[in-house]
């Protein structure tokens, strides 16, 4: 049974869709140049995962990375991070090359990989006392709680959290070094289908309130076409960019909406056939 901090439910963030946005600083474009990474493998060639990946995201863009399972999403998201190096190609935070880790670049996962012997207040903290500047922005941090409205919880556990608040507690904790970057590994796919869709809701009214460009990956093409501005599309391995799909139907979008589901209906087929052009060309 999931037990919530003295009894109270959690609060949901309250910020006007009207909200002017309100960036730390102006977001960062990301720019990923001619990559290719493989792996080693033991007794067998090296595996290709990535082979030429060339893309742009403009500062404060949504992008929704789609593709088959072990395509190599992932290892994407890695290397903008900076937790793997590519073999070839090369990757810029605006004019910078990304050489490794930085907390300009916030992740969150989909294991909100909390620390369990931490309050949440102290893994929310943390960030800013592995950067040293706890004492001088500590002011900041219930912000930042009410931003993803755990107010409330700043003395539990981990262990005391649902899912759903657990994920918003690593969301918090991303942010709180003002990343100019949000970078998301399939961060909902671990929630049940009601909570998720209210933390697509709360993802992207911080996304409009903060303003940060943010990469997320997920298997679920409804999810990245209510949230994303771009939606890449990804082939199986060595994954190419099968297509690049702009999303240009109004927010808030409706799942059901006509335009919703003609998109829909496009991106299912472009998975389905992902990495079969050759037999989709014969049919063509
Ligand atoms: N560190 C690694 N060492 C060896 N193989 C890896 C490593 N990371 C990922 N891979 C392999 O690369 C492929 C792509 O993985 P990943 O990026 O996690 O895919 P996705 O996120 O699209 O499901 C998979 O076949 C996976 O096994
Ligand atoms: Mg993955």
């Amino acid at each position: 049974m999931v037990m919530q901090a003295k009894g109270r439910p959690p609060k949901t963030p309250v910020l006007p869709s009207e909200a002017p946005r309100v960036p730390d600083h102006k977001a960062g474009a990301i720019q990923i140049a001619a990559v290719h990474k493989s792996f080693p493998q033991l007794d067998a060639p090296d595996i290709t995962v990535l082979a030429n990946i060339n893309l742009e995201f403009k500062p404060g863009e949504f992008i929704a990375l789609i593709g088959p399972s072990g395509c190599g999403k992932s290892t994407l998201l890695r290397l903008i991070a900076g937790l793997t190096v590519p073999d070839q190609g090369r990757l810029f935070l605006d004019t910078d090359e990304i050489h490794g880790p930085g907390y300009e670049r916030g992740l969150v996962f989909q294991d909100p990989t909390l620390f369990p012997w931490k309050t949440i207040y102290e893994n929310i903290a943390f960030g800013l006392r592995a950067r040293g500047v706890y004492q001088k922005e500590k002011t900041t941090i219930p912000e930042f709680f009410k931003l993803v409205g755990l107010e409330g919880f700043e003395k539990s556990y981990p262990h005391h959290l649902s899912g759903g608040m657990a994920q918003r507690a690593a969301l918090a904790r991303a942010l709180v070094n003002r990343p100019k970057v949000l970078l998301l590994d399939e961060p909902l796919g671990a929630l049940d289908a009601f909570t998720r869709m209210n933390m697509q809701d709360e993802i992207l009214k911080i996304w409009e309130h903060r303003g940060m460009t943010t990469v997320m990956v997920t298997h679920d093409v409804d999810e990245a076409i209510y949230m994303a501005d771009r939606i890449v599309v990804m082939s199986t391995r060595p994954a190419k960019i099968e297509q690049v799909i702009q999303v240009s139907i109004g927010r808030p979008r409706q799942r059901g909406a006509p335009d919703f589901l003609d998109l829909r209906a496009k991106i299912l087929q472009l998975l389905h056939f992902a990495g079969t052009k050759q037999e989709l060309q014969y049919y063509l």
